[in-house]
């Protein structure tokens, strides 16, 4: 981590704002437009433009809800669980890709800010395409990382947090809904979205 990182992810600090290190991660003058990977809420809230989307594949990342939100899920005081990526040998995460121009990292900066930074890694398309991307990856050392817990914990935590963006809940079974949508198979967020809705069902039971 360096000096600037450290210093925006200290605990304590107001916001762990990450989007000042962000602006300074990559050097897009003289290019037109860039591919961005989104895997989480970046995949079914669109609220950037863009020139064209494909679905795509990233490998070695799994999808995990070991990430704390402060500032869309919930709140400092009670952080929700969304999602980052987390090395794992040979996995494939299925996402939506976006070619969008490099003016558009200034509002998905704002977006991520919490924690999340953005890395350079190689997409794959259909048809055994390929082209280099950036992806906004939630590390361990943040001061917003919640890390594992088991599926039924992470549905409990869930159905208990809300911020400025939703309800929790909300943001876990819309994320479940465009994983089944494009096809992906995610045992992670399908078990958290199985663990919510059987909470909510014998929640509906109770006299
Ligand atoms: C992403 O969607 O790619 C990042 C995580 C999130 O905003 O949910």
């Amino acid at each position: 981590m360096s000096q600037m990182e450290s210093k925006f992810n200290m605990p304590g600090h107001a916001t762990h704002d990450t989007s000042a290190i962000n602006r300074l991660r990559q050097d897009f003058s003289g290019v037109d437009s860039v591919w961005l990977f989104g895997y989480g809420s970046l995949i079914y809230k669109v609220d950037f433009p863009y020139i064209e989307c494909r679905p795509a594949t990233i490998r070695g990342w799994s999808r995990r809800l070991w990430q704390g939100s402060h500032d869309h899920r919930g709140t400092f005081e009670h952080p929700g669980r969304v999602v980052t990526l987390v090395p794992e040998h040979d996995a494939i995460c299925m996402g939506m890709a976006y070619r969008i121009t490099p003016a558009t990292f200034e509002h998905l900066d704002h977006r991520e800010k919490n924690g999340y930074l953005r890395f350079a890694m190689t997409l794959n398309f259909a048809d055994n395409e390929s082209a280099e991307g950036i992806v906004y990856i939630a590390n361990a050392e943040n001061a917003a990382w919640l890390g594992p817990a088991d599926e039924a914990a992470i549905a409990r935590h869930v159905a208990g947090a809300s911020g400025p963006s939703g309800s929790n809940r909300d943001y876990v079974l819309k994320l479940a809904q465009a994983l089944h949508e494009l096809g992906a198979d995610d045992p992670h967020v399908f078990g958290v979205e199985a663990c919510l809705r059987k909470l909510t069902a014998s929640a509906s039971a109770r006299p």
